[in-house]
C-alpha cells in the first residue's frame, strides 16, 4: 500500500489587488472497501497562513486528502468547447456567460418557477446550469492532495484544453485529458461552490459521472478546519464500482444508534463502523452504501443518471437517490418535500449526531480523480459491485498509475454531464 504519512503544504501566492485569499485545509481518508489490518498512521496536516492541524490518524491502507486551496476566483469569461471526441455522446457547443440555454426538456420544470409552493418547508436560493454554471465555483489548480495522478486546472487552461463546456442539451461537463499516453498526471477538474452552507437541501441532477478503471470521482462537501467542520461524501466510489457511497467523517461524537439498515430506516448498507469521527475510526467515517447498483458509475450512467439529495437539517443528515424514471414531482416543481420521498439510502439522525455541531460552512465539491489513495489503492481487489474482476485483471496492467499514462482513450467516459446543482434553505430556521 501507500506511505501512511502525507504531508501536504498550501503555498498560498501573494492576493492581488481585490482578490480576497481563502486558504483553507481540510482532509480526508477514504478507506479501500476490502478489509486490511490496520497500521498507525501520523497525519501531518500544515498550511500556510491560517491553519494548522496536527494530529495523530488510525489509518488502514489509506493515506490523506489533505485539501488546500488559494482560490482569488480567477475565473475568467472566456470562451472554449469540447471537441466531440467518439467516447462523448454529446454535441457541444461553447461556453458564453449570461447566455440562456434552456435545460432539456426530460428534466426541466415545466414552468421553473423558482417560487415553492407553500406546502414545501424549502425554500431555493441557488441554482447553478447550464451557461452560467461556472460562475458558482472555484477551481482548484494546487496538487491534487489524494495523490491522485492528476492536474487539476484552472478555469481559463480547463477552457482551453476542452476539459468543460456546455453541451447541446444545455448540460455541463467536466472531462479528463484522453490524450493517448502521457508521461505525467492527466489533467482533470475540481471545483467547489463559493457559496457556503450550512444546514441546507442540495439536489444534484446529473445524467453521467466519471466511470471506469483508475477513476475516482465524488460530489461531496466540508466545512473548515477539517474535521472540525464536518464532511458530507454525497457520491463516490472508485473504478468499476456501481453502488454509490455516502459517508461522514467528523470530530469525535457523531455516530449512527444501530448498523442494522431497518432499525435505521434506510435502503442502504453500513459499510463498517457506527462512529463517523475521524480519529477514532481509522478516519474511514460512517459510509452507507447503496443496493442498488444504478446509482453509480457505468450503473449510474446506463439509466440516465438521477437526482442526489442532500437533507441536512434539525433532524440529521440524509442522502436520496432518485432514477432518472422516477424523480419526485416536488423536485420537479422545485417544491421539495423530503417527508413525501419514502426511505432515505442513507440517514443519520441528529440524536446521535448533531448536525449544526459536527458539520458548518460546507462548499460543495465535484472532482475526478485517477488512481490515488483509493482507486489505487484497490487496483488489484475484487468482489465490490461492479467489481467482479479487479481492475488489475480487466485491465492487464499492473499499477493504475501505468494505466491511467498509457491508455487515455479509456477515460472517455471519465466525466460529468451535469443538468443543475440547487441548493435550498430551511423555511423553519
Ligand atoms: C463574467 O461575466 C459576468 C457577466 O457578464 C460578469 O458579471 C463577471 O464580472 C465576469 N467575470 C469576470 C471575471 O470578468
Ligand atoms: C462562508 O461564507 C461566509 C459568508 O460569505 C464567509 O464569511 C465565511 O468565511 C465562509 N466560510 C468558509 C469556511 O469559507
Ligand atoms: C445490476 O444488477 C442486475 C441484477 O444482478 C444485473 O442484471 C445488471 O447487469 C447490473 N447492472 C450493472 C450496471 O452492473
Ligand atoms: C485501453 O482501455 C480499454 C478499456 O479498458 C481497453 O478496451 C483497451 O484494450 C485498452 N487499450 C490499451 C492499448 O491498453
Amino acid at each position: 500500500m501507500r506511505p501512511s504519512l502525507y504531508i501536504a503544504l498550501c503555498l498560498l501566492s501573494a492576493p492581488s489587488s481585490e482578490a480576497t485569499l481563502i486558504s483553507r485545509t481540510a482532509s480526508r481518508i477514504h478507506h479501500a472497501a476490502t478489509k486490511r489490518s490496520a497500521r498507525l498512521a501520523k497525519d501531518i496536516r500544515s498550511a500556510f497562513s491560517n491553519v494548522l492541524i496536527d494530529q495523530p490518524i488510525v489509518g488502514p491502507d489509506t493515506g490523506n486528502r489533505v485539501y488546500c486551496v488559494a482560490n482569488p476566483a480567477d475565473a475568467q469569461n472566456n470562451t472554449a468547447t469540447i471537441p466531440a471526441d467518439s467516447g462523448n455522446p454529446v454535441i457541444v457547443s461553447s461556453i458564453v456567460s449570461g447566455s440562456s440555454l434552456r435545460r432539456p426538456t426530460a428534466t426541466s420544470t415545466s414552468g421553473g418557477s423558482p417560487s415553492p409552493t407553500p406546502t414545501s418547508p424549502w425554500t431555493l436560493v441557488e441554482t447553478r446550469e447550464g451557461a452560467s454554471f461556472f460562475d458558482g465555483w472555484d477551481f482548484w489548480s494546487l496538487a491534487d492532495p489524494t495523490n491522485g495522478d492528476v492536474t487539476f486546472l484552472d478555469m481559463q487552461d480547463a477552457q482551453s484544453n476542452g476539459l468543460i463546456g456546455v453541451n447541446s442539451a444545455g448540460n455541463v461537463i467536466m472531462k479528463v485529458e484522453t490524450t493517448a499516453k502521457v508521461s505525467g498526471n492527466r489533467k482533470s477538474i475540481r471545483i467547489q461552490s463559493k457559496n457556503n452552507y450550512t444546514g441546507g437541501l442540495v439536489i444534484m441532477d446529473a445524467v453521467h459521472m466519471p466511470a471506469g478503471c483508475g477513476t475516482w470521482p465524488a460530489f461531496w462537501s466540508n466545512g473548515p478546519n477539517w474535521p472540525a467542520g464536518g464532511e458530507i461524501d454525497i457520491i463516490e466510489g472508485v473504478n468499476d464500482y456501481t453502488n454509490n457511497q455516502a459517508t461522514l467523517h467528523t470530530n469525535p461524537g457523531c455516530g449512527l444508534a444501530s448498523s442494522d439498515s431497518k432499525t435505521l430506516s434506510i435502503s442502504g448498507t453500513l459499510v463498517s463502523g457506527t462512529d463517523c469521527s475521524v480519529t477514532s475510526t481509522s478516519n474511514q467515517g460512517c459510509g452507507v452504501r447503496s443496493n442498488s447498483n444504478s446509482t453509480y458509475g457505468a450503473g449510474f450512467n446506463s439509466i440516465g443518471g438521477g437526482v442526489y439529495a442532500m437533507q441536512w437539517d434539525t433532524s440529521g443528515i440524509a442522502v436520496f437517490f432518485f432514477p432518472r424514471s422516477s424523480i419526485p414531482a416536488d423536485i420537479q416543481a422545485q417544491a421539495p418535500q423530503p417527508s413525501t420521498w419514502g426511505l432515505a439510502m442513507a440517514r443519520w439522525p441528529a440524536i446521535d449526531c448533531d448536525p449544526f455541531k459536527f458539520f458548518y460552512q460546507h462548499v460543495a465539491i465535484f472532482d475526478t480523480t485517477l488512481c490515488g489513495d483509493w482507486a489505487g489503492g484497490v487496483w488489484s481487489s475484487s468482489g465490490l459491485p461492479g467489481q467482479a474482476q479487479s481492475c488489475a485483471a480487466l485491465t492487464g496492467y499492473a499499477t493504475c498509475q501505468d494505466f491511467v499514462q498509457n491508455n487515455g482513450s479509456a477515460f472517455q467516459e471519465a466525466y460529468w454531464e451535469v443538468v443543475s446543482y440547487k441548493r435550498y434553505q430551511s423555511n423553519s430556521t
